[in-house]
């Protein structure tokens, strides 16, 4: 009797893992289109999104020269960090690392790597530390090659119908993005 009803459990909780890892699949390929009408819901969004992230988290910021990138990763930096007054587009450092405001949270790392030659470069620049323990933002993520982790938010960002708006589209692979997005009203 036991091994019957323990291989017809085992087929149903294979089951149950096959649905939740389609489940996971299906959410990371729906994807949030935005407007961001003007700058300053841009920056607000930035506010919102900092807010509910925390260590580990990576947001890739993709989109062609002066759609918005370093405009939301400098409120997201602003609502979370000291010192923060300044913060440049690492175009040339790379990356610029800011300590979180709160003691104990995590730090932010602002990567601009258009300039980087190879994938492994960014080794160099601290990435390793970066994805374990801080909360990296990323603009021109694709420079990075097969480092990019997989687990990460996706931000696309593209001119709009209008010289002052842009679209956002936004989409979660992996982890539980989506569902902090979803509670915190912002998809
Ligand atoms: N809705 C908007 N959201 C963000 N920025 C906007 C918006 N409308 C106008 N802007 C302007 O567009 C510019 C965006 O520049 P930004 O440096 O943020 O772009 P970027 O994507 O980081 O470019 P790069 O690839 O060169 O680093 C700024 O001058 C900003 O004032
Ligand atoms: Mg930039």
């Amino acid at each position: 009797m036991i091994g019957p009803v323990g291989r017809i459990k085992s087929g149903a909780a294979v089951r149950a893992v096959v649905g939740q890892d389609y489940r996971r699949a299906m959410a990371a390929l729906v994807s949030h289109l935005l407007d961001l009408a003007d700058e300053a819901a841009t920056t607000a969004l930035a506010r919102r999104i900092a807010a509910l992230c925390r260590a580990g988290d990576v947001l890739a910021l993709d989109g062609d020269f002066g759609t918005g990138k370093t405009t939301f990763a400098r409120a997201f930096i602003r609502a979370r960090c000291t010192a923060a007054e300044d913060v440049p587009s690492p175009t040339f450092t790379l990356v610029q690392v800011y300590p979180a405001a709160e003691e104990g949270d995590a730090a932010v790392y602002h990567f601009d790597l258009f300039r980087l030659r190879t994938a492994d470069e960014a080794l160099d620049l601290g990435i390793e530390d970066a994805f374990a323990e801080g909360i990296s933002l990323i603009e021109w993520p694709q420079r990075l090659g097969p480092l990019l982790p997989p687990y990460r938010l996706d931000l696309a960002f593209r001119f709009g119908s209008s010289p002052g708006s842009r679209t956002l589209t936004l989409s979660a692979s992996g982890g539980d993005f989506l569902a902090r997005l979803k509670e915190a009203g912002v998809v």
